[in-house]
């Protein structure tokens, strides 16, 4: 077992932020997340699970054995007369895994190309953009279970996948998933409920086609974390009682809102910083995307502490112009690499 110690988790984590960990190991087997997982408890250190670090905000020291999800392989399982069954190891970069299925024409995730990450991350805050969300392809996720200790696959509909959520982000420290299963449409059945990806889709109704819209319409507003580091959406679209959204519709007729069918009205996080002001604007180090307002770039070498600073601020006026306090989406971890409320 090759555990290292003083690791910078720089490189790994999208939004660039310097963070020390005490110890650290790429896992690449079940065998080896079984073996890492012993070593943390014999030596009595918590465990910080890293995927593709592109949704977590790190301490710069983190006293914890950092577990790199790193388990590969694409394996077809069975398939019926609509679609196939893909077992994916969880260190697959998501984004390819995507382009993999449109090759193989294998359909339903084309909507969440370009999203970072790694595919043992998807389940977690069950990604989604432009009508899709992950949770809808999923059939299973294999998991190591910590409280149990042992592996078990969990189905879809033990997931509680809903918006930005499931099982999974409740209990954080419970799960380690190693494999996430897919059911993928033989046929498309292209998802275009979003407004600008039908039209930049227009009368060319492939997968193909509606996979490269997708790809372009993010790089037209989404930052490359390699040029500006980001962790993409820095907070939830929030969902508002029926009431509210009335209130605040009288004085803000525009304002973009979306019913919900279980109740509530969700809003659009991105409208609310940009009328506040906050679009393309910085507080030191740390600031709002110019070209979509719902993004935190760390524009050069801030560290947590400073990206608290500007996204508490970004919170601040919100509420004071919209009576609505963001939710920041992106995961917090403490110094001993374990999960943190924003609310603290
Ligand atoms: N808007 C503004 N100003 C801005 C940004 C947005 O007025 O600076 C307005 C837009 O004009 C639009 C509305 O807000 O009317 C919604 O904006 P957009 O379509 O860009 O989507 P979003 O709600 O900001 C969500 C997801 C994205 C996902 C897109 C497309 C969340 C928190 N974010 O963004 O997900 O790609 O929809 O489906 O749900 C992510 O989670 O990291 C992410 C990028």
């Amino acid at each position: 077992m090759n555990i290292q110690t003083q690791i910078q988790l720089k490189p790994f984590n999208t939004l660039s932020l310097d963070a020390i960990a005490s110890h650290y190991i790429k896992v690449q087997s079940q065998q080896e997340l079984v073996d890492a997982l012993n070593y943390a408890k014999q030596q009595q250190l918590n465990v910080l699970i890293l995927s593709g670090g592109s949704n977590m905000l790190l301490p710069e020291h983190i006293h914890a054995l950092v577990l790199h999800m790193d388990i590969q392989g694409i394996e077809f399982v069975s398939e019926d007369e609509h679609s196939k069954t893909i077992r994916v190891g969880a260190g697959q970069i998501w984004h390819d895994f995507v382009l993999w299925t449109t090759e193989n024409r294998l359909y339903g995730l084309q909507n969440l190309a370009l999203i970072p990450g790694l595919v043992g991350a998807s389940p977690v805050q069950n990604i989604g953009a432009y009508g899709v969300e992950a949770g809808e392809f999923i059939e299973s996720v294999q998991v190591y279970d910590r409280q149990l200790e042992k592996f078990n696959l969990i189905v879809a509909a033990d997931c509680d996948f809903s918006y930005r959520h499931s099982i999974f982000k409740d209990d954080p420290n419970r799960f380690v998933i190693t494999h996430v299963t897919f059911k993928l449409l033989k046929h498309a059945n292209l998802m275009l409920n979003y407004g600008d990806l039908k039209q930049a889709v227009g009368d060319e109704k492939t997968a193909e086609n509606l996979q490269k819209q997708v790809i372009q319409i993010r790089q037209s507003k989404l930052p490359d974390p390699k040029e500006y580091p980001n962790v993409g959406s820095f907070f939830k679209n929030p969902i508002i009682s029926e009431q509210l959204y009335d209130h605040l519709a009288l004085a803000f007729p525009n304002l973009p809102h979306y019913p919900q069918a279980k109740g509530g009205v969700k809003i659009a996080a991105g409208w609310l910083i940009d009328q506040s002001g906050w679009k393309g604007k910085q507080l030191g180090m740390v600031g709002m995307f110019h070209k979509q307002a719902l993004v935190l770039v760390n524009y050069d070498q801030a560290t947590l502490a400073d990206v608290k600073a500007t996204y508490h601020v970004v919170q601040h006026d919100v509420q004071q112009k919209f009576n609505i306090l963001l939710e920041p989406e992106p995961v917090l971890f403490d110094e001993a690499g374990l999960i943190r409320s924003h609310l603290e």
